[in-house]
C-alpha cells in the first residue's frame, strides 16, 4: 500500500513504510496509550461530548506547507500571494495551528523539513499505537442503520440520506431519522473527512445519528438546501501538486463528477489559495458556493450529505468503483474541457501545425516537436541543465524550459503544456501536469537513482492510463550526485534495494532529499532520438 509520495512530497509517508520508531515516539506513544486507555475505557461519552465543538479546530495541528521544501514546482507558480494569505487566515484564526511555510530558498527548509517529518511520524506512531483502527470507530449505542463505513484503506465516508444538518460550529453533521425509525440512542462516529484517514492533522468531522429523545430537540434549520452537500477537508499534504490531485482533486471527482455540479462543497481547514488555485475545476463539480465550513453559523439542511472523499489509489481511478465508470483518462479529458483546452480528435501539436502548413502552402519550414524542460529548483534538479537543454535542441527539438515562478497562472500555464509534444522532468510533483497533455503526447520521466518503482507507480502508469506515451530515462549511479557526495561503498550508492529495506526514512534522505542529477548527454542521445521515432509514429 504505497500512500502518498513517500520521501519528498508527503511527509504522509505511508503507514506500512513508516520506519522503526524512536526512542522518543516509543515513550509519546506509550504515554498517549495510557492517557487514551483511560479516556477511551471510561469517559468515551464524556470525551466527545466535551470535545466536540474542537473536533475541526483540534489543538496542535500541523498544516504541512511544501513539504518537498526548496522545490519550485511549476504548478505552485501560483501561490505566492495566496500561500501567504492562507498562512494568516491559518496564524489568525487558531494560534494553536503551527504552520510550517518553506520558502524557496535552497536548503533553507531542509531542516524544517525533516523536522516536521518527525512531527509527523510521531503523530502517526501516536495514531496507531494509541488506538489503533478504531480511533475514528466510536459508537454509541447501537446503529439504526450505519451511515458511517469505515472499511477502507484509504478513506472514512459517511452518507446520510433524508434529514441531514450540518452545523460548522462544532463540525458537525447531524441525521434525524424519520419519527417511526428512531431509537434510544443515535450511533456517532468521528471521521477525517479526507482520503488520507491516517493523516493526523486533518481535523475530524463528528456525525451522528439522532436519537428519538434528540431528535425532539433537533437543531432547527437556519437554511434549506434542494442539493447535497459534500464535506471534506482542504489541508493535509496539499501545496504540492501531486497531493492535490491525489488527496483532493481526483478524490473529489470520483465522490462527486455525477452529480454534475448539483452539489454544494462544505469545506473544512478551507484554503483560499486552494480554491483560488483550482477554481476552475471546483466550480465546475460545484456550481454553489463554496462554504468555509469552520467559519459557518447556522445549521444548514440538505436531503443528502456526504462526509469525506472517497479515493482508489495514488493518483488513481478504479473505474469499477466510480458511478459511471470514470477511468483516468476520462479525468484527463474532464480536466482540458475545464480548461478549455482543445478538444480530442486533434494530434499532437507539432503534427497539428505541420498539417496546416501543408494545407495552407505557404511555410516551407517544419515546425520541430516542442518539449518542455522542467527546471526543478530545489532537490532532484539537473546540475547541468543548459547542457541538457542545448542536447535537446541539437537532436531536433524546439526546448521550452520551465522555471517555476510563483506567480504563474494554472490557466495560462495549461496552455503552454498542452503546446508541447513531451513533458520532460526529473521525477517530481511537477509532472502532475501530465493532465494538461494531449493524446499520444509524451511525458519523458528523469528516473533518479533507486526510485524506479516510485517513478512507475506515481506517474508512469497513470501516464498509460491516460493514453500518453510514457519514457522512462533511468540515470546511472554516475549521473547521481550521491556517487560524488557519499564515493562508490555508500550503501545508497551501491545497493538503493538494501538501503530501503532499512526503511522509509533513509529511503527519503538519500534517494528523495539528497540526489541531484547530472545527465550524461551521451548516454541520453539514444532516448533522443526513440523519443523522436515515438512522435513520428
Ligand atoms: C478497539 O478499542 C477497544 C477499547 O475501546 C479495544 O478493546 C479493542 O481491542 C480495539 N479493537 C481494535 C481492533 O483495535
Ligand atoms: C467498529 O467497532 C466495532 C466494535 O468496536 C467493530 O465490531 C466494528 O467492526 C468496527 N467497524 C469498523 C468499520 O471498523
Ligand atoms: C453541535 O451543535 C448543535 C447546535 O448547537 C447541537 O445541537 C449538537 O448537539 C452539537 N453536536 C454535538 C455532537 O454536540
Ligand atoms: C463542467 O464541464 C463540463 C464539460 O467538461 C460541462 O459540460 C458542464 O456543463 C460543466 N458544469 C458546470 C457546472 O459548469
Ligand atoms: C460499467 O462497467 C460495467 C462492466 O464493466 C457495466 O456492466 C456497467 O454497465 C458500466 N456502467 C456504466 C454506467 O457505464
Ligand atoms: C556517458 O555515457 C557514455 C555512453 O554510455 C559513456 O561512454 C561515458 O563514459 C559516460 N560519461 C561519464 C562521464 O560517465
Amino acid at each position: 500500500m504505497a500512500q502518498g509520495m513517500a520521501g519528498d512530497w508527503s511527509s504522509s509517508s505511508s503507514t506500512a513504510a513508516v520506519p522503526s520508531s524512536s526512542g522518543m515516539a516509543r515513550r509519546l506513544a506509550r504515554h498517549h496509550q495510557a492517557v487514551l486507555g483511560f479516556l477511551l475505557g471510561f469517559f468515551v461519552s464524556v470525551v466527545l461530548y466535551t470535545t466536540v465543538s474542537g473536533l475541526c479546530l483540534a489543538t496542535n495541528s500541523i498544516a504541512v506547507h511544501d513539504i518537498e521544501n526548496g522545490q519550485k514546482d511549476v504548478l505552485t507558480k501560483t501561490m505566492g500571494k495566496e500561500r501567504i494569505e492562507d498562512k494568516k487566515l491559518v496564524d489568525g484564526t487558531d494560534m494553536n495551528k503551527k504552520t510550517v511555510h518553506s520558502t524557496d530558498q535552497l536548503g533553507q527548509t531542509a531542516n524544517d523539513a525533516r523536522g516536521n517529518l518527525e512531527e509527523e511520524l510521531i503523530r502517526q506512531e501516536l495514531d496507531q499505537d494509541g488506538d489503533g483502527n478504531n480511533r475514528s470507530n466510536v459508537t454509541l449505542g447501537t446503529p439504526l442503520k450505519p451511515i458511517c463505513d469505515l472499511s477502507d484503506p484509504r478513506y472514512d465516508i459517511c452518507e446520510i440520506s433524508g434529514d441531514a444538518r450540518a452545523i460548522g460550529a462544532n463540525c458537525t453533521v447531524l441525521y434525524v431519522p424519520p419519527a417511526d425509525e428512531r431509537g434510544p440512542d443515535g450511533p456517532e462516529w468521528t471521521i477525517r473527512d479526507q482520503s488520507r484517514k491516517d493523516l493526523g492533522y486533518i481535523d475530524k468531522v463528528n456525525v451522528k445519528t439522532l436519537s428519538a429523545a434528540q431528535s425532539l430537540v433537533a437543531p432547527g434549520c437556519t437554511s434549506r438546501h434542494a442539493v447535497p452537500a459534500v464535506v471534506f477537508a482542504m489541508n493535509g499534504l496539499t501545496s504540492n501538486p501531486w497531493h492535490d490531485f491525489s488527496d483532493v482533486l481526483i478524490p473529489l471527482f470520483i465522490t462527486t463528477r455525477a452529480y454534475d455540479g448539483e452539489v454544494q462543497f462544505l469545506v473544512t481547514d478551507f484554503r483560499p489559495w486552494f480554491v483560488d488555485k483550482y477554481r476552475l475545476i471546483l466550480t465546475n463539480l460545484s456550481r454553489y458556493d463554496i462554504i468555509d465550513f469552520n467559519k459557518d453559523t447556522g445549521v444548514r439542511c440538505y436531503p443528502h450529505i456526504v462526509v469525506g472523499l472517497r479515493s482508489h489509489s495514488d493518483l488513481g481511478i478504479d473505474p469499477t468503483r466510480t458511478p459511471h465508470n470514470y477511468t483516468m483518462l476520462d479525468f484527463r479529458m474532464y480536466i482540458r474541457d475545464v480548461f478549455s483546452l482543445p478538444p480530442e480528435g486533434q494530434g499532437i501539436p507539432f503534427k497539428e501545425a505541420n498539417k496546416k502548413k501543408k494545407n495552407g502552402g505557404t511555410s516551407t519550414e517544419e515546425q520541430k516537436p516542442r518539449l518542455m524542460l522542467i527546471n526543478r529548483a530545489g532537490i532532484r534538479k539537473f546540475v547541468n541543465l543548459p547542457e541538457i537543454s542545448a542536447a535537446v535542441q541539437a537532436a531536433g527539438f524546439e526546448v521550452l524550459v520551465v522555471e517555476p515562478l510563483r506567480d504563474m497562472r494554472l490557466d495560462e500555464f495549461s496552455r503552454e503544456v498542452d503546446s508541447c509534444d513531451v513533458l520532460m522532468g526529473a521525477h517530481g510533483a511537477a509532472l502532475t501536469s501530465f493532465f494538461f497533455l494531449r493524446t499520444n503526447a509524451v511525458m519523458l520521466q528523469v528516473v533518479p537513482w533507486g526510485l524506479e518503482r516510485e517513478a512507475m507507480s506515481y506517474f508512469g502508469v497513470h501516464a498509460k492510463d491516460m493514453m500518453l506515451q510514457d519514457m522512462e530515462y533511468s540515470i546511472t549511479v554516475e549521473e547521481s550526485t550521491l556517487y560524488e557526495k557519499y564515493g562508490k561503498d555508500h550503501l545508497a550508492v551501491r545497493d538503493p534495494e538494501a538501503l530501503r529495506k532499512q526503511g522509509w526514512q533513509l529511503l527519503r534522505k538519500y534517494l528523495w532529499d539528497e540526489q541531484d542529477i547530472r545527465l550524461n548527454v551521451t548516454r541520453f542521445s539514444p532516448t533522443l532520438h526513440q523519443l523522436l521515432r515515438t512522435l513520428g509514429e
